[in-house]
């Protein structure tokens, strides 16, 4: 683990949210799938950023990172749902709605989503900063992102989507979170024009992490990803549209549009970036 992540993880189980009342697990529901882990690349990509730009921010940075990483894990509670995609295992655990019921994913999901939002108005930085940050994350979380996303994804299960209309598809139920919060690690430095250039980045670097998680469906076992898989058998994916080699082939395409990219950035963001994405670049080379 290095030392952003290790911060992350320490922020994270310190401010674990809270919801004291008699409910026999409400409070533990809300918890789970937060202490369950994950790969934290949303957080990693706004902490790695602000680290580059102005290191003394970071601590500033944290309560953001964690904002984003709630509203992520919210849209996977949802996202697992029998109405969604009816999937059993999260995380490397039963999902909420097996553990508990669907009320309570449902609910802990929107108390995640509410809870991001009053973190970012909590957090230790400029009004008119958090003021802009709440903005992105509520855009690109929500109805012209990640919203409008899912419901592409749901609605045209079973019927067959061109490959613009998939890209479209996938750029938002995933692409602009993550795009998101490498622009937002920059507003909280204030840098304008970085956060645009990080943003376009981020969008081809969020298309690629969701072709390589569709790859993941395809090619790895539940008990390797930690989440179901198997499951996109109804879903518009690269693999069902273009074939595993040609979904390899689209994901090999963005990797060099973004080894270049990375060039234009100076050398503190670059090296940053370089250091978390050398994970994930290659990943659907390991499959
Ligand atoms: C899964 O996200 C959903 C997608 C947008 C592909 P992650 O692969 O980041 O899931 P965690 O956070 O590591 O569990
Ligand atoms: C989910 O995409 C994207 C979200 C916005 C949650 P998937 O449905 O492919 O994510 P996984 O494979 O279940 O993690
Ligand atoms: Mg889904
Ligand atoms: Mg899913
Ligand atoms: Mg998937």
């Amino acid at each position: 683990m290095n030392r952003l992540n290790e911060q992350f993880e320490k922020y994270l189980l310190d401010n674990l949210p809270k919801s004291k009342s008699f409910h026999p697990h409400f409070e533990k529901a809300l918890q789970q799938m937060l202490v369950a882990g994950g790969k934290r690349f949303r957080p990693l990509l706004v902490l790695s950023v602000t680290d580059a730009l102005q290191p003394l921010l970071l601590r500033n940075a944290l309560p953001v990172a964690y904002a984003i990483e709630l509203l992520h894990t919210y849209s996977l509670i949802h996202d697992d749902l029998p109405v969604f995609d009816n999937a059993d295992l999260r995380r490397g655990m039963p999902t909420l709605h097996k553990t508990y019921d669907e009320v309570t994913a449902i609910l802990v999901g929107d108390a995640l989503n509410t809870h991001a939002f009053f973190l970012l108005a909590d957090a230790p930085l400029p009004a008119d900063t958090k003021v802009e940050i709440v903005k992105e994350l509520a855009r690109e979380g929500g109805i012209e992102g990640m919203i409008i996303g899912q419901a592409i994804d749901c609605w045209f299960e079973k019927k067959k989507l061109a490959l613009d209309e998939l890209k479209f598809l996938h750029i938002h139920k995933t692409a602009k979170l993550i795009a998101a919060s490498l622009k937002i690690g920059a507003i909280i430095c204030n840098e304008k024009e970085i956060a645009k250039k990080l943003y376009d980045f981020g969008i081809d670097l969020g298309l690629l992490f969701q072709i390589q998680d569709d790859l993941i469906d395809a090619l790895q076992d539940d008990t390797k990803a930690g989440k179901t898989t198997s499951n996109d058998e109804n879903k518009n994916s690269f693999v069902n549209l273009l074939g595993i080699d040609g979904a390899m082939k689209s994901a090999d395409e963005l990797v060099e549009k973004l080894e270049t990219g990375l060039e234009a950035f100076d050398t503190k963001l670059k090296n940053n970036l370089k250091k978390i994405l050398n994970n994930y670049l290659y990943r659907h080379k390991n499959l």
